[in-house]
């Protein structure tokens, strides 16, 4: 399956085109375990209810969301994405939420972050960092604006390593979920994209490498629900 073109405004404009399928498709495609990999993301940062966060692609604000209500909470959060369809759903979320004090939400893109340097005490990207045409640019950045000693959580897909479970995660991905995910978000290829773009994904060991390039330091991830997912978590 060809990798198809990770250009900032062909990807933006794919986001834009399903954002109002995306929650539906989100719970529907992983069987409602997003939340729960959302919400080991945000247990893993040992938030304390006074830091600062920064999520990154933020998409329709679920991570954002989660991340001031959950049990170990942020004060706040700013998310940011470059879909501006996206961000509309984000801010109606937000509002029905009654969060709009505790959540900001702007556009920007990952590799050249609107923000000053070391103004986050922590940092997330949700299932995002995959679709950036340089993913060591974004880490880069991230580096830049959390403050000493900040903790990034990185959630990405990958593939789980178990045999049999491999062979017939890899039937759904390629076959069921774009079929699935066409029919639901009308839109032809977002949903072969996926499965594309996880595969081009330097996973595990990989991204690692990459998260100490921009100078994070005790990078650890572990693979959630037997490695469909991983979850990466870097010290600035
Ligand atoms: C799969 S969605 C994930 C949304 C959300 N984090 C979640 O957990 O559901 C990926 C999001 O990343 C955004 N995105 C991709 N590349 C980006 C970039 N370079 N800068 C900003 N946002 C980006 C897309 O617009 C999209 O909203």
């Amino acid at each position: 399956m060809s990798v198809p073109s990770r250009e900032p405004a062909v990807i933006a404009g794919m986001f834009d085109a399903i954002a109002r399928r995306y929650d539906t498709l989100n719970h529907l495609l992983s069987a409602g375990l997003d939340r729960r990999w959302r919400a080991r993301a945000v247990a893993s940062l040992g938030l304390t209810g006074r830091e600062r966060l920064l999520d990154m692609c933020t998409g329709t604000a679920d991570l954002a969301i989660a991340a001031v209500t959950d049990r170990h909470r942020a004060k706040d959060v700013v998310g940011i994405d470059f879909s501006s369809e996206m961000l509309t759903i984000a801010r109606q979320k937000v509002r029905a939420a009654g969060l709009e004090s505790r959540i900001r939400l702007a556009r920007g893109d990952a590799t050249a972050m609107p923000l000053p340097e070391a103004s986050f005490d922590a940092a997330t990207v949700g299932f995002g960092i995959r679709n950036v045409v340089d993913p060591l640019a974004a880490c880069r950045e991230f580096h830049r604006v959390l403050r000493p000693g900040g903790t990034l959580a990185v959630l990405e897909f990958g593939s789980p390593t178990a045999p049999g479970l491999r062979q017939a995660y890899a039937w759904y991905f390629q076959h069921v979920l774009p079929r699935i995910g066409r029919l639901v978000s009308k839109h032809d290829a977002a949903y072969s994209y996926l499965p594309a773009s996880v595969n081009a994904f330097p996973s595990g060991a990989a991204f690692a490498r990459i998260l100490q390039q921009a100078g994070f330091h005790d990078v650890q991830f572990r693979r959630l629900t037997f490695g469909i997912v991983y979850l990466y978590l870097a010290r600035r």
